[in-house]
């Protein structure tokens, strides 16, 4: 890599928000005549396609997001990228799109990181590198039905914390009027259909003081979902650790990853299963939402039925569970300490 490619730009990297900065390049392959092409890595962020494109019109597109990470000893680390590009897969499958090929997947997202190098937050900055690979519908349509062409992209974005105050700093949720996916529908799919849904619900959510929407399950509004952006973690009386199951929310990787840490770390009795959260928020002592952009943001209060319920320390202070939970992964992620389930891959920087 060229010594300009290597020079890291010149940003306020401990005080980034979670927004678009403009890199350097990005990867992009198409698929024409049901072919993939090899891809390659472009300079232009504007993307051409056709004004009939299925994904302006009906919504066909999906996304992912992971994260980079600068490690102590300078390595940049991927978490687990193989899990987005089967969630892109199952996905894919679903909107009736051609599965983007894994090895596809993570050469585009090496190739963008290794790219964009300059652009990864150094160690230490508590800044990262946000990768958002996405698959998109094109060409000439008008009628219901699949595109014949689609574009696969990979951008990167340096990031701040997701959630204003940075760090694990405390959030609150607010349920709304508003359901997020139906039983049987795409939920458990990073659809960007079902984020276009939330908008109204995430604004609603902050007018009433709260910084995201939370969401019940859309039959009887009885059990938790998820977070508009994030998958929910609750410790229980009882050393007990649940995460909603539901048909209805999107796979989280990260809750995935921090339900081992819990049993195998913290040997907490480790429970996925539909929650009742009227009948059971007296049981519940802390709360989270997880995510690649939210990491671990502990969750003061919950508004729902017209009221506020406060967690841990009268909702103004971060558990204990969330916060043994938040330092182990991150410093899993960060290369920190002993990744004892090969979750981080290194990307060669060359
Ligand atoms: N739920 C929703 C609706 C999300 O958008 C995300 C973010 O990707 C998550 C949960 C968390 O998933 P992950 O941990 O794979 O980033
Ligand atoms: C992520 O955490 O990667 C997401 O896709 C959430 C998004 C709304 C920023």
């Amino acid at each position: 890599m060229s010594e300009s490619n290597l020079k890291k730009k010149d940003l306020a990297w401990g005080s980034l928000g979670f927004d678009y900065i403009k890199t350097d390049y990005r990867f992009t392959a198409t698929n024409r005549d049901g072919k993939w092409s090899d891809g390659e890595l472009i300079t232009d962020e504007i993307m051409r396609i056709h004004e009939g494109s299925p994904a302006l019109h009906y919504a066909q597109q999906c996304f992912e997001g992971l994260k980079a990470q600068t490690a102590k000893d300078g390595s940049v680390l991927l978490f687990r990228p193989e899990l987005n590009a089967e969630r892109l897969h199952m996905t894919a499958e679903r909107l009736m799109m051609p599965p983007v090929p894994r090895e596809l997947f993570l050469k585009g997202v090496e190739e963008t990181v290794r790219a964009n190098y300059a652009w990864i937050p150094p160690y230490g900055s508590g800044a990262s590198l946000y990768i958002r690979p996405l698959l998109i519908g094109v060409g000439e349509n008008m009628g219901l039905r699949p595109a014949k062409e689609y574009d696969f992209r990979v951008i990167v974005s340096p990031v701040g914390p997701y959630y204003k105050g940075g760090g694990i700093s405390l959030i609150s949720l607010a349920v709304t009027e508003f359901d997020r996916a139906a039983p049987l529908g795409t939920g458990k799919f990073k659809a960007g259909a079902n984020y276009a849904g939330g908008l109204l619900s995430t604004q609603t959510a902050k007018d009433m003081g709260a910084n995201e929407a939370l969401y019940l399950d859309s039959a009887q509004r009885k059990y938790l979902d998820e977070a508009g952006s994030a998958n929910i973690l609750l410790a229980m009386t009882g050393n007990r650790f649940v995460t909603p199951r539901s048909n209805a929310i999107l796979p989280s990787v990260t809750r995935r990853s921090i339900m081992t840490l819990a049993k195998d770390e913290l040997k907490m009795t480790i429970e996925e299963r539909p929650v009742a959260i009227r009948e059971e928020m007296a049981e519940i002592e802390e709360m989270a939402a997880c995510g690649t952009a939210a990491v671990i943001s502990p969750v003061g209060k919950i508004w729902i039925d017209g009221q506020w319920h406060l967690f841990y320390g009268n909702g103004e202070k971060v558990g204990p569970v969330m916060k043994r939970l938040y330092d182990s992964l991150t410093q899993i992620q960060k290369g920190e300490k002993a990744d004892p389930f090969g979750w981080t891959t290194k990307v060669n920087i060359g």
